[in-house]
């Protein structure tokens, strides 16, 4: 019992599928491209920054990248976003964060052109999700989405439980599972009985942010697992809100911890650059999330590893 959805297997099968996309695009004359501005030395931005760059490469995105210092100013950020809305050249923006402290996140990302917040974090872009009428989905929950259309479970009716619920992640995931006509409860530091309802899910996604708090009392025989956590044991070891190893074979299917969500990040931040470059273009897109039915059997099993 439980099959680990390799991450790493998906986002690379998605990104060839943008690739594809992205040559025939250039048959027609039109370009991608997205710019990535990171202020100050964080390295945990610097690396996040280096690996969307190498995304892009690989899918034949242009990338244009802008290393401002620390000592950057909210004026001096605002007129480059301005440049960057204005550039045709550009067809996504993303402001990494977490920005220094005298940056206001909320007024960087509002300045941000909806039609290029690849992100999805512009309140435009947050309402869209709201009303089910979107171009971009945030990346991360757009990546859960797609790792459970991989394992071919149906979200229709299934009970679903988004443990976290943040702006960035938890918020979107529910509307998302709930566009699917899942039946969605939110789980939050304050909810009653966490292991009670955690173990009724089908379909449960863990993003709260805390180290290995899910084990396998607290997850139903069979169910969907998908770790969104990036934590530290006590050890210093990367790994996810989910003991991995107490709940694999309890798990109908499972995310590891790295290589899970996190490949499938970026993934997804390359759909969205896509998809701006087809709405400037007047080209219809595809819904980014549905299941790919027509893939072989044995494709599909490339995509999981036996526990
Ligand atoms: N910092 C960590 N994750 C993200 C992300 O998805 N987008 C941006 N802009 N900054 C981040």
């Amino acid at each position: 019992m439980g099959l680990i959805i390799d991450g790493k297997a998906v986002s690379a099968s998605v990104k060839e599928r943008i690739k594809e996309e992205t040559a025939r695009l250039k048959e027609q004359g039109i370009e991608v491209g997205l710019a990535v501005v990171i202020v100050g030395e964080d390295p945990a931005s610097k690396v996040y920054v280096r690996n969307k760059k190498k995304a892009c490469e690989e899918v034949g995105f242009t990338s244009y990248e802008y290393a401002l210092p620390e000592s950057t100013t909210e004026e001096e950020l605002l007129e480059l976003v301005n440049r960057l809305n204005a550039d045709d050249k550009v067809n996504g923006i993303l402001v990494q964060l977490p920005l220094p402290k005298h940056l206001d996140d909320k007024v960087i990302i509002n300045n941000i052109l909806p039609e290029k917040d690849v992100d999805a974090f512009h309140p435009v872009n947050v309402g869209k999700i709201m009303i089910g009428d979107y171009s971009f989905l945030p990346c991360t929950p757009a990546g859960v989405m797609e790792l459970i259309a991989a394992t071919g479970v149906e979200i229709q009716g299934k009970e679903c439980v988004v443990i976290g619920r943040s702006n960035i992640v938890g918020k979107p995931m529910a509307m998302l599972l709930l566009h699917k006509s899942g039946t969605v409860t939110i789980c939050h530091s304050k909810t009653k009985d966490l292991k009670e309802v955690a173990s009724r899910a089908d379909i449960l996604v863990a993003a709260v942010g805390k180290p290995k708090i899910i084990t396998a009392d607290y997850i139903k025989e069979g169910a969907v697992v998908i770790d969104v956590g990036m934590d530290r044991d006590e050890n210093g070891k990367l790994c996810g809100d989910v003991d991995f190893e107490n709940c694999k074979d309890k798990a109908g299917y499972i995310t590891p911890v790295p290589g899970g969500v996190g490949p499938m990040t970026i993934a997804m931040l390359m759909q969205n650059t896509l998809t701006a470059a087809k709405v400037k273009n007047g080209i219809r897109s595809e819904e980014p999330t549905a299941p790919r039915k027509e893939r072989a059997m044995s494709d599909w099993n490339k995509l999981f590893l036996h526990t």
